[in-house]
């Protein structure tokens, strides 16, 4: 049973200067367990995808079905629950800037009821989970860009996830952070069997972490396949740009890495 399906999602945004298509017609399935990329360049549509699957967003048509529950059918209440169960993480982390790192993870936990000491203590952990136990009296001001991220993914970690939505997470980040974060995704992935859609512009980034990728060209799904193959084999032309874009990235990287050496 696919963890995931979306089945014709459709989204058009109405403005008075007319109407754009974000999305047209997508439809796809993700495994339990897996780690999903859904690459495509800015505009592509990839956050009105992501915000349709927790119905941030309403599809103007088609629908999300995770686990075989239709989720454009919940009720309100049913659907903040579903919520709870789908973690997200964005490029700007989005975390409180007047709470310490601790009370940052805790937050969820005293939400959902736990006591203040007890939602410490398990936040305690999943700081140790992500990789800094000893920051948790820091402020996020006093963090750098990765482990801001480690935090926002503590945060996610302590309401217990099924789902993981990560838009643009590593996009602020340095080539070598990337990496650092893109490894601990994929920890807790195999650590806490979470599920994983991966939003980003950058092939590197898939070609690092995830399993199966759908490619987005102008609100259409127009490419899907294992990560393998579509490097291998890319069939479109918009799989085979993206794939140049990151070839020509890895040349600068090259190129200034000789120059600085
Ligand atoms: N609230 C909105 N109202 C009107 N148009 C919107 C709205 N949100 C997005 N759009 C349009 O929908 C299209 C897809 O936008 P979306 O933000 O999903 O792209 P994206 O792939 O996430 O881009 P980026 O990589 O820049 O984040 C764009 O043409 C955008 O202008
Ligand atoms: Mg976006």
């Amino acid at each position: 049973m696919a963890f995931l399906r979306a089945e014709h999602l459709c989204k058009d945004y109405i403005s008075e200067s007319g109407s754009v298509s974000a999305l047209s017609d997508i439809s796809f399935e993700v495994n339990e367990g897996e780690i999903f990329g859904i690459i495509g360049l800015s505009g592509a549509g990839k956050s009105t995808l992501v915000r349709c699957i927790n119905r941030l967003e309403e599809p103007t048509s088609g629908c999300v079905y995770i686990r075989d529950r239709n989720i454009n059918e919940l009720s309100q209440k049913e659907l903040r629950e579903e919520r709870r169960r789908i973690g997200m993480i964005f490029q700007h982390f989005n975390l409180l800037m007047q709470r310490n790192v601790l009370d940052n993870v805790a937050l969820p936990l005293e939400i959902a009821g736990m006591k203040k000491k007890a939602a410490r203590d398990k936040a305690r952990g999943y700081l140790g989970a992500v990789g800094i136990p000893d920051k948790a009296l820091a402020f996020p001001s006093q963090l750098s860009g990765g482990q801001k991220q480690r935090v926002a993914i503590a945060r996610v970690l302590a309401s217990d996830p099924a789902l993981l939505l990560c838009d643009e997470a590593t996009s602020a980040l340095d080539p070598q952070t990337t990496r650092q974060i893109l490894a601990l995704l994929r920890d807790i992935n195999r650590k806490y069997g979470i599920t994983v859609i991966i939003i980003t512009h950058a092939m590197t980034v898939v070609q690092e972490i995830c399993d199966r990728v759908g490619v987005l060209e102008n609100g259409r799904l127009v490419e899907m396949n294992t990560v393998k193959e579509l490097f291998a084999h890319p069939q479109t032309k918009a799989a085979k740009r993206l794939l140049l874009i990151q070839n020509d990235d890895d040349e600068e990287t090259e190129k200034k890495e000789v120059l600085a050496s």
